[in-house]
């Protein structure tokens, strides 16, 4: 199984940034990247920041670019996203209607097990996950403890380093998140956005990872007295988890024209 991951698309009409980010330019220059991979990927996961204010306009302009990928594609909320006009837009994405606050969900119908997780929290930047939610994973886990699983969340559950957005990072449950998967061994991978750019982390059994921003990234700085938060445009890029014979392996690609192939 091949799924490709793209994160944080941030969509938005108007508004001071519309015409520096570009986001829906980035966006269809990312979708013709992935609609000529081959093999092209059964999958994409869209590890949310969807829209900049999960406004209808919004999701209306979003959902036209999405529907030219030739490749099927599962949606998580983030915290610039409403999970109720995510939904009224996107209506026809039934595993969004979950008959619960959140938008969390369960795809069983390919070699990994796709478990969706809601790490949002309404009006505020930073993630965090309830005993509700954390009730559902655990069920939900336990449901199949040998299924291949591969764990979507839009806030990663570890500290980056990068001072201001672990400010605004999963900032309530994350032990408790631990505490839920450490038994299970058959996580291959917990897929997260939010930082805007490549990162990977040991969290428990399984390792965790984010993906790269379709349009901007988040500047990568360590400084712990930074107290900037800022983006820029490094090239944006997306990732392709391919499922090998020993596991999953993730594969960084970089959205661009550059010189090359050239045969050695
Ligand atoms: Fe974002």
């Amino acid at each position: 199984m091949l799924i490709a991951q793209i994160s944080d698309l941030h969509i938005q009409e108007g508004g001071k940034d519309t015409e520096l980010i570009q986001a829906e330019h980035h966006l269809a220059v990312c979708v013709q990247a992935l609609n000529r991979l081959a093999p092209r990927p059964d999958m994409v996961v869209i590890t949310g920041d969807l829209t900049e204010h999960g406004r209808k306009p919004e999701y209306l302009r979003l959902k036209p670019l999405l529907a030219r990928l030739d490749i099927p594609y599962l949606l998580i909320p983030g915290n610039h996203d409403s999970p109720a006009m995510l939904r009224e837009v996107f209506h026809e994405h039934s595993y969004l209607q979950t008959g619960t606050p959140f938008i969390q969900y369960v795809i069983d119908d390919w070699p990994l097990r796709i478990v969706a997780l809601d790490t949002t929290v309404p009006m505020r930047s930073e993630g965090g996950l309830c005993a509700e939610r954390l009730e559902w994973l655990s069920n939900t886990l336990a449901q199949a403890p040998d299924a291949p699983t591969l764990i979507l969340m839009h806030h990663p559950p570890f500290e980056t380093g990068i001072r201001q957005m672990d400010n605004l990072g999963l900032l309530s449950g994350r032990e408790d998140f631990a505490r839920v998967i450490a038994p299970y061994s058959n996580i291959e991978r917990i897929l997260c956005g939010h930082l805007h750019r490549t990162m990977l982390c040991r969290v428990g059994p399984t390792v965790a990872s984010t993906c790269p921003g379709t349009a901007h990234q988040i500047t990568l700085d360590l400084d712990s007295a930074a107290t900037e938060l800022s983006f820029n445009f490094e090239p944006p890029g997306y990732q392709l988890h391919w499922q090998g014979a020993q596991g999953l392996v993730t594969h960084h690609a970089t959205i661009g024209d550059f010189p090359g192939p050239y045969s050695f």
